[in-house]
């Protein structure tokens, strides 16, 4: 299996990382129109191979499109991320004209591609690769929700006081920090709902840390974070080069799912050989639909800006 990473700054780089470092596809294709950075860091990735045993090939390039060929999956990483204080949204206008030629050098190349799309505002830029890729819908995935799903699974397991490995959780909705929407409800302690361990006024502050999560992490390190984004995006990657079949909250185009169409947005998915396979409907109750419908319209309202 071939993955092309497109982006070799810190959420790329730690994607193509995690795939080499755990073998999960034979050839990373690293790419970044910066001079040298690619080159650079797939030199020391491949250095770190002869130390983890690791087969995986791994090639750079600055702009070189040819050499990503028949690439099963490419990860878009490519764009600005954001500094501390700002929003996701507020990276539109660059990040729109990097995701919409990036796609369009790649389909060239690799037309039976599945792509996943993380450069922010990812709901917004996964709806853009929709309109601009001429791939079938299911080939299309915006990593989002299992970045925050992991990061809400990380706070609840805090509160719990026990291993995240023990806890389950999703996210779902927009990518942003007043429009993901973490479902307390329907978390678990080993199957338990975490609601018969915690009150709810931790599980609210518990959603609230989570909404956050990205902008905490922003504040500490001065710019956007990459270890858990990485390894997200390599999960979604090895879902589908393994076929795994994992249900991961994924941003999709809804067809009148979850009362909404015309939008991608955060919903759980299977992940498997042909990109999400099924939308899973898990029967939001009325307030969740309702934070559901507003995150959509927040989502929609960016998605115009790309019109103008
Ligand atoms: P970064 O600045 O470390 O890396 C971005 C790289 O993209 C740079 O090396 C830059 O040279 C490259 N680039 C820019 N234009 C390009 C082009 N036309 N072709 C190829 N490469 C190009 O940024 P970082 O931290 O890696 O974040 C990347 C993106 O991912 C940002 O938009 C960020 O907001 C987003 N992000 C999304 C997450 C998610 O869950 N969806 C999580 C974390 C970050």
């Amino acid at each position: 299996m071939k993955v092309t990473v497109i982006g070799a700054g810190n959420v790329g780089a730690t994607t193509a990382d995690v795939l080499s470092y755990r073998q999960i596809v034979d050839e990373v294709v690293l790419l970044d129109i910066k001079e040298g950075l690619s080159e650079g860091k797939s030199l020391d990735m491949l250095q770190a191979t002869t130390l983890t045993g690791s087969l995986t090939r791994l090639i750079s390039s600055t702009n070189d499109y040819s050499l990503t060929a028949n690439s099963d999956v490419v990860v878009i990483t490519s764009g600005v991320p954001r500094k501390p204080g700002m929003t996701r949204e507020e990276l539109i206008g660059v990040n729109a004209g990097i995701v919409k030629s990036v796609v369009e050098q790649i389909v060239k190349y690799s037309p039976n591609t599945i792509l996943v799309i993380v450069s922010n505002p990812m709901d917004t830029m996964t709806y853009l690769a929709h309109k601009v890729a001429g791939l079938p819908p299911n080939r299309i995935i915006g990593m989002g929700g299992a970045l925050d799903s992991a990061r809400f699974v990380t706070y609840l397991s805090k509160a719990l006081n026990c291993s995240p490995a023990d806890v389950q959780g999703m996210v779902i909705g927009g990518h942003g920090d007043t429009t993901m929407i973490p479902l307390t409800r329907l978390a678990s302690y080993r199957g338990v709902p975490v609601t018969q361990f915690l009150s709810a006024e931790t599980l609210k502050q518990v959603a609230a840390d989570t909404m956050v999560g990205g902008a905490t992490l922003t504040k500490l390190i001065g710019t956007s974070a990459w270890y858990a984004p990485g390894a997200a995006s390599a999960a979604v990657v090895e879902s589908i080069v393994r076929d795994q079949k994992r249900i991961i909250p994924s941003c999709v185009p809804l067809n009148g799912e979850y009362g909404q169409k015309d939008i991608c947005l955060g919903v759980p998915v299977i992940i498997g050989k042909n990109g999400w396979e099924k939308i899973i409907d898990i029967q939001l109750n009325s307030e969740e639909q309702e934070l559901f419908n507003k995150s959509a319209e927040a989502v929609r309202n960016m998605n115009n800006v790309l019109a103008t």
